[in-house]
């Protein structure tokens, strides 16, 4: 059984750091807020404490995770940074956003972390895991704290009901403010390249570094850039039904805007991502919401259209894997 672990108060973080750290040096995973999903973290330089992540999780070990540091300093130590690569982290981070640089040699990461490939994929996290990190003063790589191919948790009593009985110390920070995992980025011969998107949009980071990302050709090629992104994902138990517009009474609707779907008065549940349009808003609903309707008993989930724009395209990607065929899941 999970202990878990509130960070609200001062006294709180302090005990909640000495908890997880102890567990972090017996290389044992613990669970971690972030401001995207929680993660399941452990020393990414120890061999034992990786393996415990891809077991815990039953993830597929050509999957590299990514590793988690306290502030920029840090990540220069394990990763060189071209120009393009600095100013988006000096822009964004602490925050959803992870880039993934060439690793520098024998610099601790190990092998299992990365996938056995000569790049690492790092992100500096807003709030209570940068504090634990730099505490322990090594990175910590994490996924999202949930069995592979499962929707991700954004509160810690979704760690819980998933990895509770598998995990020591959950770190609860309330529900993720964000609510979908960071946008993975990889600069190459000077060119932005989208691996996932995330948590900031793509028309943000062109304003700020005036370029244009460029986007996977096809969603098939996205699968080799990132490994993880294996088409079914984020997979609920009830068939998944993308752009409805309409409803039957044995499904539950997830909703978007103040618009009517047909049918929807009588649809065994309804969840409205955001009633006024709020790309923002939606993301950080999106998990919580495909949970409860997974859980509400429906035959299936029927979701209306969402806009592709802004966090729009996160959030169509991870319904567009919440609704693929099973028996790819990562
Ligand atoms: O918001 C997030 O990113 C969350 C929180 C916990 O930080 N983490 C997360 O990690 O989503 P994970 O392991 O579920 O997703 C990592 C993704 C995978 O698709 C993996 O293939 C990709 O990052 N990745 C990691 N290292 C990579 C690398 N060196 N090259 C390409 N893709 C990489
Ligand atoms: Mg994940």
């Amino acid at each position: 059984m999970a202990r878990i672990i509130p960070i609200a108060t001062d006294k709180d973080k302090a005990q909640a750091i000495a908890a997880a750290t102890e567990v972090l040096l017996r290389h044992l995973p613990v669970a971690i807020p972030t401001e995207t999903v929680y993660g399941l973290a452990a020393d990414a330089t120890h061999p034992a404490a990786i393996t415990s992540i891809y077991e815990t999780k039953g993830r597929p070990r050509f999957n590299p995770l990514i590793c988690h540091m306290a502030d920029i300093e840090m990540a220069e130590r394990y990763a060189d940074f071209d120009p393009i690569s600095r100013q988006l982290a000096k822009a964004f981070w602490p925050g959803p956003m992870t880039l993934v640089l060439p690793l520098k040699d024998n610099c601790g990461i190990h092998p299992l972390a990365t996938a056995g490939l000569d790049t690492v994929g790092i992100r500096v996290p807003v709030g209570f895991t940068a504090e634990l990190i730099r505490s322990l003063g090594r990175p910590l790589a994490a996924p999202s704290a949930n069995s592979s191919g499962r929707i991700s948790p954004t509160t810690a009593q979704h760690v819980d009901a998933d990895l509770g009985q598998k995990i020591e110390v959950i770190v609860d920070g309330g529900p993720c403010p964000v609510g979908v995992e960071s946008t993975i980025v990889k600069v190459e011969d000077g060119e932005i390249r989208l691996l996932r998107p995330g948590g900031i949009a793509v028309e943000v980071i062109e304003a700020v570094t005036g370029k244009s990302v460029m986007r996977p050709k096809t969603s098939g090629t996205a699968a080799i850039e990132a490994p993880g992104m294996l088409a079914s994902h984020y997979a609920p138990n009830a068939a998944v039904r993308l752009n409805a517009t309409e409803v039957s009474g044995r499904e539950a609707l997830i909703a978007f805007g103040p618009g009517d779907i047909s049918g929807a008065s009588t649809a065994h549940a309804v969840f409205n991502l955001s009633p006024t349009a709020d790309l923002t808003e939606a993301a950080s609903n999106l998990f919580d919401y495909l949970k409860r309707a997974d859980a509400s008993g429906a035959t299936g989930i029927a979701v209306a259209p969402i806009p592709d724009e802004g966090l729009g395209e996160a959030i169509n990607d991870r319904l567009m894997r919440a609704a693929a065929p099973r028996g790819s899941e990562g």
